[in-house]
């Protein structure tokens, strides 16, 4: 077997760890007693208008799905106030960056990124063995203008993850469009708008009015795995120029988005009460670590996110210390960030258990 050099150089993404396989590991036999807050998944639990409706939809579940997601594309156009022909849906947003990745990048190109931001893209730029231009961020947040300047006739791809994945920060809207408005012609940028629908309105930028304006190098990334708690169906989309996204349509696969996740999209989109409910428990999470986590002597990272970054220091001792707890973050070496845990904003009750465990763990 030989597989071709690259493939073999790969790196596999470390996800969060799921709780069944740390109760196996660990040998707890009460898998309810674990707490998952390592993947930014929302702690409410999907929303219940979309669980109603995958109920209701499980006997058409012989057919394939429609590969083209005509009624969800066309609700969510109206939604959003762009034409259906402005979006394409994944399987999570997450095949969105592939499907960049496979149409522009390739040998003697390149992304430019942050240092410290969403490893996914890296990931795939490795796929089709592009080169990745490292971008660092003072204070763990993205440098527009370094980035801008990073930019060669070399590079394809800039992505620019507002908030950004693990380090919860978010750059100003108002330097957000500079960085647009200032961005060559030979550049798609990729703002990736995973968190957006939790993120706190002052910081909320207008990317959209880019797309709606005609600009054909932007795309934004969104999806229903966060806010809309359906990240085990796999639906997220992009938001971009129409020849943009028919470029990116014809490396989809016919049927890569579900007709279950269609459906609970569909519903979820409707259900204002779930998705404020979820901001609540945001905002609150958040006012609670900020203030109990500096009381154990762990700095935090500002978050415009439902994550928080903190600095415990020995971040995968941590990690390994807390599991024993039945709690599961995110280590975060493999951002460059030996230091840090990433803590998802849960519950107020789970929240509770975590700086409980942190102050058992810590020195
Ligand atoms: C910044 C960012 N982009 C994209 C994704 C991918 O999300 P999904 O594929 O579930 O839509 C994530 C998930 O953690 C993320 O943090």
């Amino acid at each position: 077997m030989k597989a071709k050099d690259y493939i073999n150089a790969l790196r596999v993404y470390e996800p969060g760890r799921p709780i069944d396989e740390v109760a196996r590991e660990l040998g707890f036999p009460d898998m309810a007693e674990i707490i998952k807050v390592a993947s930014n998944e929302n702690e409410l639990g999907p929303s219940p208008m979309a669980v109603e409706a995958m109920r209701a939809a499980i006997p058409e579940m012989h057919r394939y799905p429609d590969g083209g997601a005509f009624h969800l594309k066309h609700k969510l156009a109206a939604f959003l106030d762009v034409d259906p022909t402005q979006i394409l849906f994944g399987c999570g947003s997450n095949e969105l960056i592939v499907f960049l990745s496979h149409v522009f990048l390739g040998k003697g190109t390149n992304i430019v990124m942050g240092t410290e931001a969403f490893a996914v893209y890296f990931l795939a730029a490795a796929m089709y063995e592009a080169d990745v231009v490292r971008v660092p961020m003072p204070g763990h947040l993205h440098d527009l203008d370094a980035m801008l300047a990073a930019i060669s006739p070399k590079t394809r791809l800039v992505a620019v993850c507002n908030p950004n994945n693990p380090t919860g920060t978010a750059v100003e809207p108002a330097a957000l469009d500079d960085f647009i408005e200032r961005l060559p012609g030979h550049v798609v940028a990729i703002i990736d708008e995973a968190y957006f629908e939790v993120m706190p309105e002052a910081l909320k930028p207008n990317v959209l009015r880019h797309v709606r304006e005609g600009r054909e190098n932007v795309i934004v990334l969104r999806t229903f795995s966060k806010a809309y708690g359906l990240a085990g169906l796999r639906i997220g989309y992009g938001i971009g120029h129409a020849g943009l996204i028919g470029l990116l349509n014809k490396v989809r696969q016919p049927f890569n988005v579900s007709a279950m996740a269609q459906v609970a999209a569909m519903a979820a989109l409707d259900d204002t009460t779930h998705l404020v409910e979820t901001r609540e428990m945001v905002a609150e999470g958040l006012a609670f670590f900020e203030r109990e986590l500096p009381r154990i002597g762990v700095q935090t990272v500002p978050s415009a996110a439902n994550f928080i970054l903190c600095r415990t220091g020995r971040g995968r001792e941590v990690f390994a210390e807390l599991q024993k707890r039945k709690v599961i973050v995110r280590p975060m070496d493999p951002y460059g960030l030996p230091d840090h845990i990433r803590i998802t904003l849960g519950t107020p009750e789970q929240n509770r258990r975590v700086v409980d465990a942190l102050r058992d763990v810590l020195p």
